[in-house]
């Protein structure tokens, strides 16, 4: 039996990089999903019909994070859609890096915005929904520079670090309704998001990975969607590091 069979999956994030390759390998694992997205219809659309062509459902559904009443309207739309709601994965984020003293409030109040408040607000209005069903889960997509921080990115830095003291305030909360929440803590990987990094950052980067290669997104979407999966019933507030050893 698959992974997810009988699940419906919401992604945020999900028409390109991890979001992306998230929504493809639950697919594959047998689930039904809601793929999240902010502004890039055509991108969501190609992606829900990579999904149709695995025999599952997909819908797409357009609807910026930060706001918590387009989430709340969005969850209540998805369960009318689907009949039901098993696991949020909480993926959509953005960086705008700068060294502290030139970071402005605007860059500060915008990351935590999406990456942070975002993840609340789809957690908030998804756990109220399970609680009553008295299952789900919810996966927060945080970052190893939530663990260890990086120079130029004190924003993303706190949202992440942020991310997974809330997954283990949330996996406390609702483990009593057999809700269980993770955050998965990926390391260097290729997507959009790092691909205006010089090359001469990411040949450091590199040199810095035990395993020898750049993550791919896929790497992430297996985490994730194992740690979504009955497989990990027992496991709840962790963060699960993805890193090829970067951090060891
Ligand atoms: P990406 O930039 O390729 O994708 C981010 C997605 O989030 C996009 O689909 C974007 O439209 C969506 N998004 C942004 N703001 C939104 C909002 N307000 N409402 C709804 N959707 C919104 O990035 P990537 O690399 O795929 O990152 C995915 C997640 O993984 C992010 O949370 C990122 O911080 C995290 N991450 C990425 C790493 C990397 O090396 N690429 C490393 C560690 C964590």
């Amino acid at each position: 039996m698959s992974l997810l069979e009988e699940k419906v999956i919401l992604v945020t994030g999900g028409s390109r990089g991890i979001g992306r390759a998230t929504v493809l390998e639950a697919a594959a694992q047998g689930a039904d999903v809601a793929i999240i997205y902010r502004a890039n219809t055509a991108e969501a659309e190609q992606v829900a019909a990579e999904v149709t062509a695995l025999g599952v459902s997909a819908r797409t559904y357009a609807c910026d994070v930060a706001e918590a009443e387009q989430v709340k309207a969005l969850i209540e739309q998805v369960i009318a859609d689907f009949g039901q709601l098993d696991i949020v994965v909480n993926n959509a984020g953005i960086a705008r890096d700068k060294l502290l003293i030139a970071m402005s409030e605007e860059d500060f109040d915008a990351v935590i915005a999406t990456n942070l408040k975002g993840a609340f607000n789809v957690a908030k209005a998804a756990a109220s929904k399970m609680i009553r069903k008295r299952t789900g889960v919810i996966i927060n997509i945080s970052s190893i520079v939530g663990q260890h921080g990086n120079a130029g990115q004190a924003n993303y830095a706190a949202a992440k670090a942020g991310l997974i003291g809330m997954t283990q305030s949330i996996a406390k909360e609702l483990a009593g309704r057999n809700v269980r929440c993770c955050a998965v803590a990926p390391g260097f990987i290729e997507t959009d998001m790092t691909a205006g990094l010089s090359e001469q950052l990411q040949e450091k980067m590199l040199a810095e990975i035990p395993l020898a290669r750049l993550g791919q997104p896929e790497d992430i979407a297996r985490a994730v969607v194992w740690l979504a999966s009955d497989q990990a019933a027992y496991i709840t507030g962790i963060t699960l590091t993805v890193d090829g050893g970067m951090t060891i």
